[in-house]
């Protein structure tokens, strides 16, 4: 049990007590971040003039050597420190000797942790950022190569008016490419440093805050340093967005899932993504979009873990605050597998287009464009619903579409109806007509196709 702050202490700390308190079991994880940090502050004290040049480089060579020596795993971080902070400064002074007693000085681990964390999301929201892209590009091809496969769009999940795979999945293109706004949100007002705030009120050492964060690419040093050491909104917003992309997965994860299976085939989930039964050999099982939908129950819970223990402590600093990092870093290892899952799963999935095509034209979803060729005819709309809902309804008893009907069973029910019906309600018809921006239209698609181009160019 090695520990920082004995010095006030007449006895050892239980060791429950110890090993509740410590965090180095999954502290360690930022590692990186805390060396980085570190850097950046001696850099600081030593142009400052708290530090000599020697101190300055033999600290900084000391901890690259423990960076190094991590990461090659000839030093293993272990449990015998109570936190990650005082396993580095601890191999500090191992390594050089009295110079790495200096590192401390003019901060806090309060002031520290908070860094740490806060370089830990900003690299994650990075990584996160560039999993959602990569999934936007694979969103992106196929919505260029099914601007013409026709399919049934649904309301209610009853099959309403025919739109295209390139209309549905656009769909999600935009949800996706919001979700990548919000992170970009997050990581702007985030990126102020907190270092120099010390444990509560900042330090009586003449540090330059504004350097410490130029060094470690901040817009700017954090204002207040209570606030600084008790800050975790960021990791709030940072949750409610990965909350947003799981719950943007899930739905897609729960329209394949039903695409995939036996009543829908529309289409077919790569063997490579798909898992089999121990008991029923026919089986081919969509797993990989059903562990995702399941997965977003755990970082909705992170979000909801978090508010909660953030909502009652008082300032500044309080150890409450702790809980933050296993349930932060579960949800973004989470995200991040199932984005890197989800696009590989899509990406190797086959469309079946036939089927998805033949559904749009048994569903009625052409009732709409029949009324409104009524319409264009100088029926009221009103009527012609009803006139259209006649028509439904026959097809329904004698079990066929409305392309099926005769001309002379269109004309009893109304004499405007011509040979040129048709043509009104084909597929291709109904979904040309539909040209609107934002609507599948072909026109309209391709316009917002040309647009996702250019943005997944410049973002
Ligand atoms: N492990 C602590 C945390 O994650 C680091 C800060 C400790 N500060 C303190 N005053 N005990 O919040």
């Amino acid at each position: 049990m090695a520990q920082l702050w004995g010095g006030r202490f007449t006895k050892e700390t239980d060791k429950l007590v110890y090993n509740f308190n410590a965090s180095i079991s999954f502290d360690q994880k930022f590692y990186e971040q805390d060396i980085r940090g570190s850097k950046a502050h001696v850099q600081m004290l030593a142009r400052q003039g708290i530090l000599t040049e020697q101190e300055k480089e033999e600290i900084l060579g000391g901890l690259d050597s423990i960076l190094k020596d991590v990461q090659d795993k000839k030093l293993e971080i272990s449990s015998e420190y109570e936190d990650i902070h005082s396993f580095v400064e601890a191999n500090l002074i191992d390594r050089i000797g009295d110079a790495g007693k200096k590192l401390h000085t003019g901060r806090s681990r309060n002031d520290q942790v908070a860094l740490d964390m806060k370089l830990y999301v900003r690299d994650e929201i990075d990584a996160i950022d560039e999993e959602v892209k990569n999934l936007l590009k694979e969103l992106q091809k196929i919505m260029e190569d099914n601007v013409h496969t026709y399919m049934p769009g649904f309301t209610h999940l009853q099959k309403a008016q025919p739109v295209t795979l390139a209309h549905h999945v656009g769909a999600y293109f935009e949800m996706f490419r919001r979700d990548r706004g919000r992170l970009k949100d997050i990581r702007k007002r985030m990126n102020t440093c907190p270092l120099g705030a010390g444990a509560l009120a900042g330090t009586t050492y003449p540090l330059d805050r504004m350097f410490t964060a130029q060094l470690l690419d901040f817009d700017e040093p954090t204002r207040n340093s209570m606030d600084s050491v008790s800050d975790r909104d960021y990791v709030i917003e940072l949750l409610a967005a990965l909350s947003t992309i799981m719950m943007h997965l899930s739905r897609f994860c729960e329209e394949i899932i039903l695409w995939n299976s036996n009543e829908y085939r529309f289409v077919e989930i790569d063997d490579a993504y798909s898992t089999g039964s121990s008991i029923m050999p026919q089986k081919k099982n969509p797993d990989i979009a059903e562990l995702v939908r399941g997965k977003t129950g755990r970082v909705y819970g992170a979000l909801m873990s978090l508010l909660t223990t953030m909502k009652g402590i008082p300032l500044a600093y309080n150890k409450d605050m702790q809980e933050d990092k296993e349930l932060t870093f579960d949800a973004i290892d989470t995200v991040k597998g199932c984005l890197a899952l989800f696009t590989g799963m899509v990406s190797t999935m086959q469309f079946r287009k036939e089927n998805m095509e033949a559904s749009a034209k048994n569903g009625f979803t052409n009732a709409t464009d029949a009324a409104d060729y009524l319409v264009n005819h100088g029926v009221p709309f009103r009527d012609a619903h009803g006139i259209v809902g006649r028509l439904v309804l026959s097809c329904i008893e004698k079990g066929i579409s409305l392309d099926e009907l005769s001309l002379e069973e269109y004309q009893a029910i109304s004499p405007v109806f011509r040979e040129d019906i048709y043509e009104a309600i084909s597929m291709k018809t109904c979904v040309e007509k539909r040209m609107t921006l934002g609507a599948p239209g072909p026109d309209a698609m391709e316009a917002v196709i040309s647009e996702n181009r250019k943005y997944l160019e410049e973002n």
